[in-house]
């Protein structure tokens, strides 16, 4: 068995945890919307629960995931081309959108409710244009090398790195 077996495996580990990745990203912000404060403590509590929770046990998990099993492709298919690079710069807006989500999760916890929480449209519209554009990049895989790119992104620079690294 070589390590080129494990790329369909992989690829599915891949769709089946950035699913439940982006699935959390969608649903999060709705479920912080709903920290009302008019709600019935025990009510107010079990959504704050039910967020935090599901942010810390499945949807962080299920993005740590997602790009290790990403990463992992990278290599195994060799896949060092400009829209990959395009796809990555895009999934950084999906990490930073999931850090203010959890920044948003303990502001509420500590201001026992008294932070509003934003609607759930903006953050909702964000996520949607960056995963249909991550889409695109993926799928449609365009031809990118044409774009203008920093002359530093396209040769080494010959410079090395501040620490020894071991040569086989
Ligand atoms: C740092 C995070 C990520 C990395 C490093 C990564 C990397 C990769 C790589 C190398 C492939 C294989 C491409 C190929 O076979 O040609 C792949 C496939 C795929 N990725 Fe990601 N990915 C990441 C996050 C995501 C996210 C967040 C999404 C969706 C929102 C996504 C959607 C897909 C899809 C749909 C495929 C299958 C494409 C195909 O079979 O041709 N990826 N990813």
């Amino acid at each position: 068995m070589s390590w080129t077996d494990l790329i369909p495996h992989l690829k599915a580990l891949h769709l089946g945890f950035l699913a439940l990745w982006t699935a959390g990203l969608l649903a999060l912000p709705q479920m912080l919307a709903r920290h009302d404060r008019s709600l019935l403590k025990s009510e107010f509590t079990q959504i704050r629960r039910a967020t935090h929770y599901s942010y810390v046990w499945a949807v962080t998990p299920a993005a740590v995931l997602a790009i290790a099993t990403g990463a992992a492709l990278i290599f195994l298919r060799e896949v060092f081309t400009v829209w990959l690079f395009a796809k990555l710069v895009l999934v950084t807006g999906l990490v930073a959108v999931h850090a203010w989500i959890g920044h948003t999760i303990i502001t509420v916890a500590e201001t026992d409710g008294r932070h509003e929480p934003p609607d759930a449209l903006v953050p909702g519209l964000i996520l949607v244009g960056l995963i249909l554009g991550i889409l695109v990049l993926v799928l449609a895989k365009p031809e990118l090398e044409e774009l203008p790119v920093p002359a530093w992104l396209q040769a080494p620079l010959g410079r090395s790195l501040p620490f020894d690294v071991p040569n086989r």
